[in-house]
């Protein structure tokens, strides 16, 4: 391609990103639009593959949630929620250690999160050891949806909505009973929360699992009548 455009007239060579570089006045032809349909699926799939989802070869597709890292406002309300409790603390899906780290900071011990990404891992660590709290914090490479959560007190959920019920299910026959979920960006469809804080992306709810599993076991009586 570069060789036929070498012999167009009026074609002067330049180094990618200079004006020369594209073919003066002509369009793209089929071949050169395949071409770059070609690369930049290529890299969109390398994207995924290599920086958002290394490490998820066994979570099934349709419970794969990527990075997306939550706000100041968003990791201030979430512990607000938390304040002065005890116990586990835990985030699912802990991206670069945001939660986790605040929540050590705000008195929340242990505190650890699970995440799948070795990029996000390392991150992380790097953040958590540059805060001083190295070896006071973990960050496991385990998927969330194998970790058993039955000493858990304090779990944070910022995923997708789509992998809500699933979760929901997950943390009710786990959690003890005076476990709180607090849940960022999206709450849960079917649980009613105790508190809420925030306004539009930046809130946030938290749900006690003792009155989640009161008012679930109450739904589930009202259907057999
Ligand atoms: C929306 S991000 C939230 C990150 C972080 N909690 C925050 O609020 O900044 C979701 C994170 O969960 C991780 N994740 C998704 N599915 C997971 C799984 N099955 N096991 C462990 N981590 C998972 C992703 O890699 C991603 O970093
Ligand atoms: C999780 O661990 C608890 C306590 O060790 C155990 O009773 C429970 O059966 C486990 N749950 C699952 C789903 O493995």
């Amino acid at each position: 391609m570069a060789m036929d455009r070498a012999m167009e007239p009026g074609w002067e060579p330049g180094e990618p990103g200079e004006p020369g570089w594209a073919r003066p006045g002509g369009a793209l032809g089929a071949r050169g639009l395949l071409a770059l349909a070609v690369a930049s699926g290529a890299a969109v799939w390398a994207t995924w593959a290599v920086l958002l989802m290394p490490g998820f070869r066994r979570v099934p597709l349709r419970l794969q949630v990527p990075f997306q890292p939550s706000s100041p406002r968003q990791v201030a309300n979430s512990l607000a929620l938390l304040r002065g409790r005890a116990g586990k603390t835990v985030d699912l899906g802990s991206g670069d250690g945001r939660l986790v780290l605040e929540a050590y900071k705000q008195g929340l011990r242990p505190a650890l999160g699970y995440e799948l990404n070795p990029w996000l891992l390392c991150l992380a660590n790097y953040r958590a050891w540059k805060a001083g709290y190295h070896g006071k914090v973990s960050f496991l490479k385990k998927d969330l949806w194998k970790v058993n959560l039955s000493d858990c007190h304090n779990v944070i959920v910022f995923l997708a909505p789509s992998v809500k019920p699933p979760l929901a299910s997950k943390l009710l026959a786990e959690l003890p009973d005076d476990a709180r979920v607090v849940a960022g960006r999206y709450p849960f469809p079917s649980w009613t929360p105790s508190s809420t804080l925030g306004q539009g992306l930046d809130q946030v709810w938290a749900y006690d699992i003792k009155e989640v599993r009161r008012e679930v076991q109450g739904s589930a009586q009202q259907s057999q009548l």
